[in-house]
């Protein structure tokens, strides 16, 4: 049976045959926002959707791939690293990243940026496996800035009958530093965004 997401596209892919400049936008998977900076990117992959869902989870392989997020430690509490990477609600996450991203293609070796590298705690706070999405969100002081970032994984229909994986990620930005962020950072932050999805797909498809 079809969604009515795979439905909307079915037939926008349709449609696309009798016009063929018709341009359809995938219907998106994240939950809607309220946040006044929205920064986000995407990719379609094909693959299939849990192999995508599954690097998307497993840290582990950042390094070999993702030109923004350079490294995503699993933690304890305390911000300790922990022997078992495997991502849970409540771990805290060590993260290295790169804004804006670093050129691609990288790999484990790829030495830093060190003049644009980041390192932020976050914690993890949704996996929600039934509909593909994760959630994580900045360990600071909320009054300043509270972020929440987003990812989904879900299968669309592309405009040639083919089934794909759309991997979307989008990062919320509240309080009085939000503004500054978007302003300072906004463009490198997108590109940044923009750099993993291409770089996922770039991975899972080869
Ligand atoms: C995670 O990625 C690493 C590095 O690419 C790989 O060696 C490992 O098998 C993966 N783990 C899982 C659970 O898929
Ligand atoms: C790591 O933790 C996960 C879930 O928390 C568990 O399913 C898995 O068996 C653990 N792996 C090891 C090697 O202990």
């Amino acid at each position: 049976m079809l969604t009515p997401p795979l439905l909307a596209l079915l037939i926008c892919s349709l449609l696309s045959l009798f016009a063929a400049s018709q341009t359809c936008t995938i219907p998106s998977h994240l939950p809607e926002t309220t946040g006044k900076v929205n920064i986000g990117g995407s990719s379609l992959i094909h693959a299939p959707k849990n192999a995508v869902w599954n690097t998307v989870l497993n840290f582990s392989s950042y390094p070999d791939w993702n030109p923004f997020v350079r490294s995503q430690i699993v933690a304890d509490e305390f911000a300790i690293p922990l022997d078992n990477q495997t991502a849970f609600v409540g771990a805290k996450i060590i993260i290295t990243s790169q804004i804006p991203p670093l050129p691609q293609a990288v790999d484990a070796s790829t030495p830093p940026d060190i003049l644009t590298q980041h390192i932020t705690i976050e914690e993890i706070t949704v996996i929600d496996a039934e509909n593909y999405r994760v959630a994580w969100i900045l360990v600071s002081p909320q009054q300043i800035l509270s972020t929440i970032r987003w990812s989904a994984v879900s299968t669309v229909i592309d405009k040639d009958g083919v089934e794909k994986s759309y991997y979307e990620s989008r990062e919320t930005f509240d309080g009085p530093l939000a503004s500054i962020v978007k302003d300072l950072l906004g463009t490198d932050i997108a590109e940044s965004f923009q750099a993993q999805a291409d770089a996922l797909k770039v991975w899972m498809e080869a």
